[in-house]
């Protein structure tokens, strides 16, 4: 099933130099023109054009909520960790 797409002039929204995967540094611009640009509608076709989501998939919530077309952190357990890029509900970064 295709999610709605979003249009290419929400290319620039959000903030396009914040990185998505930490993994694989890839930022919320190179994704974003991927979903609209490369046309990508799963997770996989957006890991095949950038690399995002190819190692730990810590991100992949991120980037489905991309393709949903809702900001990448969703302010929850599901954000990223600025600290080790891991979900925050799973990273240990303030645990003492
Ligand atoms: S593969 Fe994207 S954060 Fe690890």
């Amino acid at each position: 099933m295709s999610q709605p797409q979003p249009s290419e002039s929400s290319i620039l929204q959000g903030n396009a130099g914040s990185i998505i995967c930490f993994c694989e540094r890839i930022t919320e611009l190179e994704i974003r023109t991927a979903i609209v640009l490369g046309k990508a509608e799963t997770v996989d076709e957006v890991s095949g054009q950038t690399r995002a989501g190819t190692a730990c998939r810590a991100c992949h919530c991120r980037i489905q909520r991309m393709l949903e077309g809702k900001p990448p952190q969703c302010g929850g357990g599901c954000s990223r960790c600025d600290g080790c890029g891991w979900i925050a509900a799973l990273c240990a970064c303030h645990q003492g």
